[in-house]
């Protein structure tokens, strides 16, 4: 692919934006590629990014070997993600994320320290998972600080509603877990009401989780912590 090329397809998302069906739990800011961004793009999308397709990914050839594959939504700036890669290589990891700025800055640092078992890619997760990722085939879903989308007429726009964890639920492999973070109790509070309801899923701690050991702080969960707000942490597994 020519340097264009992928330039172009970086901005994609733009392009498919009349098309989505699904709602949108994301917006979009300053999408300017810079020559700096270029130059990233130029030199790691090849090695550790891919770009949507309508057709279902082969894990396989993507990271060149069989490993159980984790998949982020909304990786923000991506630091979490890179080292939760190097604390945990027995995975491999699809990172998902629609900010460019995020999505840049993990390219680069996966490209300049040669973490290989992350690929990322820049469009709207409920699209990559509704085409590209096959029933059944997910080791685990990181979800960590989603939008609250605070405003009550805002919630719909919530990543995570009963309807999003079942299509979650069936794209794990039986013991697969879902594991979710967030500062915003009120959140944690409904997903983990409507959790047990979903019949594909278990809770195993039967309310709210433990830490985990390999997780370490997010951007945004410092900036919650930073406002005294409890970190709750949801981990589901599938039946
Ligand atoms: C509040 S930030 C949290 C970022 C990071 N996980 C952290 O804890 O620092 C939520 C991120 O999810 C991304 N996001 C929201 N909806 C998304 C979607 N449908 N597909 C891909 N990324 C999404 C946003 O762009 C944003 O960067």
């Amino acid at each position: 692919m020519t340097d264009e090329d992928l330039f172009k397809r970086i901005d994609e998302i733009e392009i498919r934006k009349g098309k989505e069906r699904t709602i949108k739990s994301y917006v979009l800011r300053n999408n300017v590629l810079s020559d700096r961004y270029k130059k990233v793009i130029s030199d790691y999308m090849p090695s550790h990014g891919f770009f949507f397709e309508d057709k279902i990914l082969d894990y396989e050839s993507l990271f060149g070997n069989p490993n159980p594959v984790v998949i982020e939504i909304g990786f923000g700036m991506g630091d979490t993600t890179s080292e939760i890669a190097i604390r945990r290589p027995e995975c491999n990891y699809i990172g998902i994320e629609v900010f460019l700025h995020g999505f840049v800055n993990l390219l680069e640092d996966l490209g300049k320290r040669n973490i290989d078992n992350v690929k990322i890619i820049r469009f709207n997760a409920v699209d990559v998972l509704e085409h590209m990722i096959a029933d059944g085939s997910v080791e685990g879903f990181h979800i960590f600080f989603p939008d609250p989308w605070q405003k009550k007429r805002h919630h719909k726009r919530r990543l995570m509603n009963p309807a999003f964890l079942h299509f979650l639920a069936t794209k794990l492999r039986k013991g697969g877990y879902i594991y979710m973070v967030t500062d915003w109790e009120e959140y944690a509070e409904e997903v983990l009401g409507f959790s047990a309801e979903e019949s594909l899923l278990d809770n195993p701690f039967g309310g709210y989780a433990p830490p985990v050991t390999w997780r370490p702080v997010t951007k945004f969960e410092q900036k919650g912590m930073d406002k005294e707000h409890a970190i709750s942490e949801i981990w589901l597994e599938r039946r």
